[in-house]
């Protein structure tokens, strides 16, 4: 697997959970779109009506596929939400956009906004200097969990696969330019505070 979940994740997820109960009050009515979920199990976490699972990665996907719990379906692509009538309310992408090229990440917000139009987008840690800024600065920003951060950027970093993923970052102009949405700047809701996260509805 290219990406650990280690004691700092769960930390991290502490943060994003109750960040985002903050954002959005009670979540247990809605169906939740975890994006890019890894293996992470943040339908454990997070109150739902349906929790849907969505990751390039297959075998992430099968090993969520093994928990069975009937609230929970995995998709392959995002047309089988179309396919199937599957509607979600509410889309969180927390630590992935950096991964995904700028143009795929339009194609991507444009979906969600065009098919639901009453969607609520949420992506967190977002990413605005390049690894090697982001690991001076973090020395600064996150003094208090420093060695564990190293610790887990140097994990992620001897795999090679990891090392071979492109690493986008992502101004924030470049979400306010995006037409016919609403864009809401907020801290990041995980716990690098080099980073933030936004909020993205239909105009
Ligand atoms: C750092 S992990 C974050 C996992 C999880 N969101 C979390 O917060 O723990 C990044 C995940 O994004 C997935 N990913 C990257 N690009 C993707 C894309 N274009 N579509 C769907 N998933 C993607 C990867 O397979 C990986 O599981």
């Amino acid at each position: 697997m290219i990406f650990n979940h280690s004691n700092f994740s769960i930390i991290n997820e502490n943060s994003l959970v109750s960040n985002i109960t903050s954002l959005l009050g009670s979540t247990d009515r809605l169906n939740f779109m975890d994006f890019g979920c890894g293996i992470a199990s943040l339908y454990e976490k997070i109150p739902n009506k349906n929790f849907i699972l969505f990751d390039k990665n297959k075998d992430v996907l099968r090993l969520h596929d093994k928990k069975k719990e009937p609230n929970i379906c995995t998709i392959h692509s995002l047309d089988e939400l179309l396919l199937n009538e599957i509607k979600p309310d509410i889309v969180l992408l927390n630590s992935v956009i950096q991964y995904i090229k700028k143009e795929n990440l339009l194609e991507i917000i444009n979906f969600f906004i065009s098919n639901f139009p009453h969607i609520k987008l949420i992506i967190s840690d977002i990413p605005v200097h390049n690894r090697f800024v982001e690991f001076l600065l973090l020395f600064v920003t996150n003094t208090k969990d420093i060695f564990t951060i190293y610790s887990d950027i140097f994990t992620n970093i001897s795999n090679k696969d990891y090392k071979d993923l492109d690493f986008i970052t992502y101004d924030k102009e470049f979400f306010q330019s995006i037409e016919g949405t609403n864009i809401e700047i907020k801290k990041n809701f995980y716990l690098f505070k080099t980073r933030y996260s936004i909020l993205i509805t239909k105009d």
